[in-house]
Order: C-alpha cells, then structure tokens, then sequence
C-alpha cells in the first residue's frame, strides 16, 4: 500500500490537527491547520476517537482539555514551547496578591498549571478583543512581553501589568528592524506582516499585525502582490500554496522554531500507526485551566 493511502487508512479513527508552524508535509496530509485559536476552534468538533497533535505541548495540552472522553496525541512529547515554560503557576498568584483589583488574561502560550490560575487566556488572534471586553482597567498579562506590548498600543485606556518582566518567543525574537527595511528597500510594493510577538521595534514598521491564520487571511483579501512576512518561516507553505499569484518574502530566513520542528515525518508517521505518545493531563489543574479556555471560546 502506498503512504497516501495507508494514511487515509490510519485517519479513519484519528483527526490530524496542525500548526502553521509545522513541516509542509504534516500540514499537506492534516485534516486542518490552523493558528493557535483555530486549533481549539477546531478541536471541539472532533468525531473520532483519536486526535494527532501536530504543535507544541501547550496546544496539546488544550485540545485534551476540550476532549476528555477521547486520546490525544503528540508526535514528538519534545516539541515543548520554551516560552509556555516561562511563567510558573506561583507568579500568577503572587501577581494576584499584588494586584487584587486586576484581571488575569494569560497568552495560551502558558503551561496547564498557570492557566488554572487565569481568568481568560488569549492568542494573538484575539487578545486586543478580549482585554477590550473585560470590565477591569487593570490586566495581569503575560507570559509574552512583546504581545503585552501590542496590547497596550491597542487598548491605552487600560493598564497592562507584565509577567514575568521579559517573557518571550526566541524565534520571534530573531527579527530585527533591519531585516523589515532591507526587505522593503528590495520591495517596495510589498505589504508587511508581522507577528505580535515580534519585538516593538519590529511591530512599529508593520502594516499589519496579526496571528498566522490572519496572516492568511489578509494576503488572500488585499489587493497587493507582495508580501514581507515575519513569523516562523513554516507559515510560507501554505501563504504560496493558498496564493499562486502573489509573493512572499520571508524578512528573515532563519527564523525557525526548533520544537515545532521536533515532529518530523517519520515522527509523525510512527505515531499515527503507534499511538503510543498519549497527551496525559492532571484532571484537577484541567477543571481549573479549562474554565479560562472556554470563556475565551465563548468570547469570540
Ligand atoms: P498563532 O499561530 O496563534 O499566531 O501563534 C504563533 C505561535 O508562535 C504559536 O506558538
Ligand atoms: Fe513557542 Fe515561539 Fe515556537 Fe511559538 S514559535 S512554539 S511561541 S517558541
């Protein structure tokens, strides 16, 4: 049998979910890929008993909070996001102590344990819209420090209070300013796309901000022709895919996440006929994380 089929044969009882993140043939043979908020979207409407995670641990860990009832699994246990580790559970509750008056919206880039100590949790999709929609005029935000600064660009009325002081993408952080003026000077029609978790000075010459699945999005929807794009390079696939016409230039090439490249294709291929590496949770620390997911899912 050839791998095509025999993977159709495998996805019979297993949904494959995706990152954009995720190597060109894991998101070729995926039943949907999607940025961060897409994925939990997508994850509450699964109808097989297996779902395959192709992401980082943090997104694992959601897709088996919405699917109690079903085996989730992962191929590659080290494809942990190094931020998501960067704010333990005990910072949020001495933030907490600290700011009693104030909401604690945590970036979903943040391990199971912190988020049980969440009000909301966010993406970069969504969270302008929901620090906007909550009451407080004070947000406990983090572990990302560079989207609390996108935050507070966008909702000035409110004061976004950082934990910890620097968390951060180191992916992201590879993009310099130069990177985005050179790119420019090369094409100057281009439109420029930057993640939020892209250092200020690297937001501040965007035309546009947004999450990867926005970052689809719009290059489908404007009328340009060339886009500069600076966000993992594992997005290109589907932008060139998604858009024969147009061009995308990558601001910086080397700008790889190297957990999300954890799963590999023989990974991804011993685990749909193994399943082996099941997504364990602590069902406590799940009740209590979960609460925060959902209100978010109910929020946009
Ligand atoms: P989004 O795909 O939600 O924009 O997130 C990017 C990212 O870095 C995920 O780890
Ligand atoms: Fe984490 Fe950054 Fe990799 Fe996303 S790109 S998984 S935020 S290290």
């Amino acid at each position: 049998m050839g791998e095509l089929r025999e993977i159709e044969e495998l996805k019979k009882d297993c949904i494959v979910l995706a990152h954009n993140y995720q190597i060109p043939r894991i998101q070729d043979v995926a039943d949907f890929v999607g940025d961060s908020l897409g994925l939990c979207q997508r994850a509450t409407k699964v109808d097989k008993p297996y779902i395959l995670f192709c992401g980082v641990d943090f997104m694992a860990e959601s897709a088996a909070m919405l699917n109690p009832d079903k085996t989730v699994l992962m191929p590659e246990f080290m494809a942990k996001c190094p931020m998501a580790a960067q704010l333990p559970a005990e910072k949020v509750r001495e933030a907490r102590r600290k700011y009693p008056d104030a909401a604690v919206v945590l970036y979903i880039n943040t391990r199971l344990e912190a988020r049980a100590e969440a009000d909301i949790v966010c993406t970069s999709a969504n969270a302008v819209k929901i620090i906007k929609s909550l009451p407080e005029k004070e947000i406990i935000f983090g572990p990302d420090w560079a989207l609390a600064w996108h935050v507070q660009r966008n909702v000035p009325e409110k004061k976004i209070i950082t934990i910890p002081a620097q968390g951060a993408c180191r992916t992201h952080l590879l993009f310099k300013p130069e990177h985005i003026l050179e790119a420019r000077e090369k094409y100057p029609n281009a439109e420029v796309l930057v993640h939020p978790e892209c250092k200020p000075e690297v937001q501040l010459l965007a035309d546009k901000i947004c999450s990867t699945e926005q970052m689809i999005r719009w290059a489908k929807e404007s009328n340009s022709r060339e886009f500069i794009i600076a966000t993992e390079i594992g997005l290109l696939h589907r932008l060139k895919k998604e858009n024969p016409g147009k061009t995308f230039i990558p601001a910086y090439k080397r700008a790889v996440c190297i957990s999300m490249k954890k799963n590999t294709w023989e990974k991804f291929m011993e685990e749909l006929r193994g399943r082996k590496n099941v997504v364990k949770i602590d069902p406590v620390i799940a009740e209590k994380a979960r609460k925060s997911l959902d209100r978010m899912l109910k929020a946009v």
